[in-house]
């Protein structure tokens, strides 16, 4: 259900959970100040309390009340890359931020997210906390449909669009034993955007089995469709089953082609991404071979990352 910009903070304000628009997915907000609505988040999702939200504010001034202090390179890539596709696990105090926000961690993750209807409305509530607006475990929302279709009809959506990005935030924490910045969570901003705006080289830390991750969320089955995802290189020419690929590469000519997009623009199919997973389960596919011969560097990373994790059982 489609709903208006006030209509979407008189909501918040009176403790119920909308969805919100952003520029890498769409989310599934509550004021930081209503734990009822908190709690719903959880509840709707499907969500396990052990995995953390991360806390939205329209400008960087909004988040030194909640913290200890902010490291001089998180200064500079907020600097750099606020608002847009990146979060910051800071240290925080603990009174100030809701156990149930950071699941009980001493840290909390923020973000200053880039769309102009997520930015108004934070004007107007203050500090949101949004999660990826899908149910635990399926691929996230990057347009309304998709929210509607995992909430039902009647959720309230504020609709901002297809979200430009298509995948989630970049997440970064630093590790003071070393005084390095790590990549938690690889997302729409790459470890190669990072370098080269600040020559920043931030590791991309891929949890161990039986190893407790530093982001709770890589603990879980993520973005995943119904459809079993089996990934290749290799497409035998008589193959009639449904393809993911890209545009531009030749295809066994009976194969049934959903297309990600154009590999010589890699946030086109950053954007595709999770609509075209979401499509296989529209339209009932069972099993899907999906092209994996792309690059492990830049978007195209995430985009590895994210197809491994849905493919994965
Ligand atoms: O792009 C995004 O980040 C979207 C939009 C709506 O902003 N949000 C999003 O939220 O992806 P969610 O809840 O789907 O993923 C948040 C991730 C989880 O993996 C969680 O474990 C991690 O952030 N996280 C939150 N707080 C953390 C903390 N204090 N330390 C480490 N990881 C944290
Ligand atoms: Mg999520």
């Amino acid at each position: 259900m489609d709903i208006t910009l006030l209509q979407a903070a008189d909501l918040l304000l009176s403790s119920e959970v909308i969805a919100v628009p952003t520029e890498t997915v769409y989310g599934l907000a509550a004021s930081l100040y209503k734990p009822a609505a908190i709690e719903r988040i959880f509840s709707l999702k499907g969500r396990p309390a052990n995995n953390p939200l991360i806390i939205h504010v329209a400008d960087i001034n909004d988040i030194y009340p909640f913290i200890i202090k902010l490291d001089p390179d998180f200064l500079k890539l907020a600097k750099s890359f606020w608002p847009g596709p990146m979060t910051l696990v800071l240290p925080i105090i603990e009174a100030k931020v809701p156990s149930i926000v950071r699941a009980n961690l001493t840290t909390a993750a923020f973000r200053i997210p880039n769309h102009p209807l997520a930015i108004e409305l934070l004007k107007l509530t203050g500090p949101l906390v949004m999660p990826s607006a899908n149910l635990s475990g399926k691929p996230s929302a990057t347009c309304r449909k998709h929210v509607e279709t995992d909430f039902g009809s009647d959720f309230p959506v504020l609709d901002g669009g297809t979200c430009t990005k298509g995948l989630e935030s970049t997440i970064l924490y630093k590790d003071v034993s070393v005084n390095e910045i790590k990549i938690i969570r690889q997302g729409a901003l790459s470890k190669e955007d990072i370098y080269n705006a600040l020559k920043i080289n931030a590791e991309i830390v891929k949890p161990q089995n039986n190893e407790k991750p530093i982001c709770p969320g890589q603990l879980y089955r993520h973005y995943a469709p119904k459809a079993k995802l089996v990934l290749t290189t290799i497409f035998p020419e008589n193959y009639q089953g449904v393809l993911v690929g890209y545009e531009n590469r030749a295809y066994p000519k009976n194969s049934i082609f959903y297309c990600l997009g154009d590999l010589n623009k890699p946030e086109s199919i950053s954007k595709n991404l999770y609509m075209i997973l979401r499509k296989l389960d529209e339209n009932n596919v069972s099993e899907a071979l999906v092209d994996i011969n792309i690059p492990d560097t830049g978007l195209f990373a995430t985009i590895l990352e994210r197809l491994q994790k849905a493919s994965s059982s």
